[in-house]
């Protein structure tokens, strides 16, 4: 049998296409799972087996569900240690294993610090930042990464290697962040020696988790361990190619895989595009497409459309083509998986948006200016609905005809073979094509 490809799984909307459903059914394949970017702004729910609840992980990668697979939290994410630690503790108390065996963090990934998130929220409230409500996560993300360019100021993983040190640096730029945040957006002061002192506390739990992850992805690549990269969020969301400024701050298309992960480009060898049979957004933006009608609210209701980091609806609308084929083709993406396909059923006629219109012209290509894609109107494809349950499908021959030619036309638009087709949320509700 030849060897697993190196695989990369990136959403190529925004965000919340069911990457985590796809990552946690090819996880126990590989040796590893690493994450590359973002932070406690992403976020999926996890079923652990033989438990009813399910569990939000924002974090840690769900390989570590999987007994024997190794999780890496990778160089480009950034980590809140509250986050981190609660969801280590949860994934304890649910009875999975987590140990340094299982779990790797690495020593260049920035540390989110208690100004960050304060910061955020601040600066979309509005009470100071002066620019446009992104409709962030508040979870500090934005500030985080800014603070990694700035570089004097800021943490990351290493440092709760030295707690003097640390101790000192926070004592000096947490006074200087205290006093901005009164100053300049009106917040309370941060209780520096408080926070000094629960930091202490999160490096001595997260120390043994610390180390040279590069490193050792190098090693084991040499030996033929194989490795999936877990994206987050959605390519549309991408700082350098999304929907600028309705963005995330992190590289999270499968171009910042190979910097954020700490590998070298040749070791992802195949890259697989999550795309759900719908599009949907949180957060402010341009999105073409949205239905904010009674069809947006029959798709959010039947796709349980509310965000699993903040609880928001998501705004719901048809499959965008002309999105998707940017995100394929700038993200080199190899193979496709068409997620939630059954929210779609018992619809008449479906829709999927083929080309743009802007100011009567058509729009050969994506584009991801605010200033334009708001104003471009969507031209539509129409094709017939199905009226079938689909959720019983094991076979893509078992899939209702129009349901079929759906997914050959939304492979055809994107110029990508569809390899898996999700019908619903359970690991078994898959069909491999
Ligand atoms: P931030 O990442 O918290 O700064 O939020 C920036 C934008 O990205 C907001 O519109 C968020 O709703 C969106 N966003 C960030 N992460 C995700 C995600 O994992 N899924 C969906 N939207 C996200």
């Amino acid at each position: 049998m030849s060897k697993l490809e190196n695989t990369c799984i990136v959403g190529l909307q925004w965000g919340d296409e069911g990457k985590g459903k796809i990552v946690d059914f090819l996880a126990e394949k590989y040796d590893y799972v690493v994450r590359y970017c973002g932070g406690a702004n992403a976020g999926h729910s996890v079923q652990i087996d033989g438990q009813k609840e399910k569990f939000a992980l924002h974090l840690i990668p769900c390989g570590l569900l999987r007994p024997g697979v190794i999780s890496v939290v990778g160089n480009g994410v950034v980590i809140d240690p509250a986050v981190i630690l609660h969801e280590v503790d949860g994934l304890r108390q649910r009875g999975v294993e987590v140990s340094p065996k299982n779990l790797k963090i690495s020593y260049k990934a920035h540390l989110v610090m208690p100004w960050h998130p304060a910061e955020d929220a601040a600066r979309e409230g509005n009470v100071g930042g002066g620019g446009q409500v992104i409709g962030t996560t508040r979870r500090g993300i934005g500030p985080t990464y800014a603070e990694k360019m700035h570089r004097s100021s800021a943490f990351r993983m290493a440092d709760l290697l030295y707690p003097d040190e640390l101790a000192v640096r926070m004592e000096s730029i947490g006074k200087v962040r205290s006093r901005t945040l009164q100053e300049q957006y009106g917040q309370p002061a941060l209780d520096i020696p408080k926070i000094v002192t629960q930091y202490h506390e999160y490096a001595k739990l997260l120390a043994p988790f610390v180390t040279d992850t590069t490193a050792e992805l190098l090693e084991v690549l040499d030996q033929g361990k194989t490795m999936l990269f877990e994206g987050a969020h959605g390519f549309l969301l991408d700082i350098d190619h999304g929907t600028f400024p309705f963005v995330t701050s992190s590289s999270c298309s499968p171009l910042g895989v190979c910097a954020g992960a700490g590998v070298p480009p040749q070791a992802v060898e195949q890259y697989f595009g999550v795309i759900k049979a719908y599009s949907t957004r949180v957060g402010a933006g341009p999105f073409p497409t949205e239905q904010d009608n009674d069809l947006g609210n029959r798709i959010r209701e039947r796709g349980h459309e509310y965000g699993t980091t903040t609880g928001r609806p998501r705004r719901c609308g048809w499959f965008d083509a002309v999105a998707a084929r940017y995100a394929v083709r700038l993200g080199g993406i190899n193979k496709l998986a068409v997620t939630l396909l059954d929210v779609l059923g018992g619809l008449d006629e479906l829709c999927i948006c083929t080309g743009y219109e802007l100011d009567g012209k058509r729009l050969p290509l994506f584009h991801t200016d605010a200033r334009v894609l708001n104003r471009v109107q969507p031209v539509y494809e129409r094709l017939p609905g199905w009226k079938e349950d689909i959720g019983k499908a094991r076979k893509f021959e078992e899939l209702p005809k129009s349901c079929r030619a759906y997914v050959e036309r939304l492979e055809q638009l994107c110029g990508a073979p569809v390899g898996m087709v999700s019908v619903g949320p359970a690991r078994g509700s898959t069909i491999l094509r």
